[in-house]
């Protein structure tokens, strides 16, 4: 079970500073703690590496291992003495010999969990869970797992904001009136948790929440109009339970 990839055309957007405004100052006080110690981070996901740039330019004394399973974007990365580019799956990140070797300190999953899907809802959050599996056997024990997702907020109870949206985004009927409006993941689509629902998947692989800091509604002007949910961009900090 492996996810699907999007095309270079729909990665495009996706060479783009998401830590803008205000998530990036709280990110980095989060992180404070690390200032000035000597730092292996794994960046999941991690694209062009806009993010990973920011976090070298800020921790002087942290090196990160960038994997992406996207030449196209690995290819727009600018070169780092302290920066290591992988070209796999998020998937393979547990696999002994693979290609990531030994343990890192913080492990960031920013924006990637979304875009792990199959073409079904069940095998897709199965797939997450093993992603987050993954990464937690390269955790080091008092390491960090950090993750800004687009979390869906419901507005009726239970809604399941998450699981519509994943079977909007990835039907291949609706693709073309989704790419319209402006889905670059028409027709593959995206697979949001729903308020809880990360905390949960942390906690049932053994992770507490240390810290939770939510922003602003992110969710495009149309389907705000429906009421049914919104989305927050969050930041989680997890630790390994005790
Ligand atoms: C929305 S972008 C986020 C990029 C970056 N983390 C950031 O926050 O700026 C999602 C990234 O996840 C990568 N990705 C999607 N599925 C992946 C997988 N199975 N393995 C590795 N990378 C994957 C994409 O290529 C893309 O770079």
């Amino acid at each position: 079970m492996q996810s699907v990839q999007l095309s270079d055309e729909a990665l495009t957007p996706f060479n783009d500073d998401f830590t803008a405004g205000p998530i990036w100052p709280a990110l980095r006080d989060a992180l404070a703690a690390y200032d000035g110690t000597s730092v292996r981070a794994l960046d999941i996901g991690g694209g062009a590496g806009v993010f990973a740039d920011k976090l070298l330019e800020a921790f002087a004394c942290w090196q990160v291992v960038l994997l992406d399973n996207s030449p196209f974007l690995l290819s727009s990365n600018t070169v780092h003495p302290r920066k290591t580019l992988l070209q796999a799956n998020a998937e393979q990140i547990a696999a002994e010999p693979g290609p990531v070797a030994g343990q890192f300190d913080v492990i960031f999953l920013n924006l990637v969990l979304h875009h792990l899907v199959t073409r079904w809802h069940g095998q897709s959050r199965k797939l997450q869970g093993r992603v987050i599996a993954a990464a937690a056997s390269r955790l080091k024990p008092q390491g960090r797992i950090v993750v800004i997702e687009q979390v869906c907020v419901p507005h009726v109870p239970r809604f399941p904001a998450g699981r519509l949206v994943y079977e909007a985004s990835s039907s291949r009927l609706l693709a073309r009136v989704a790419k319209r409006m402006g889905a670059n993941t028409a027709g593959v689509g995206v697979l949001f948790f729903n308020t809880g629902e990360l905390e949960q998947i942390f906690g049932d692989h053994g992770f507490a929440l240390e810290r939770k800091l939510p922003f602003a509604d992110t969710l495009p002007g149309y389907l705000r109009k429906l009421n049914l949910f919104h989305i927050e961009r969050t930041i989680l900090v997890f630790r390994p339970r005790a």
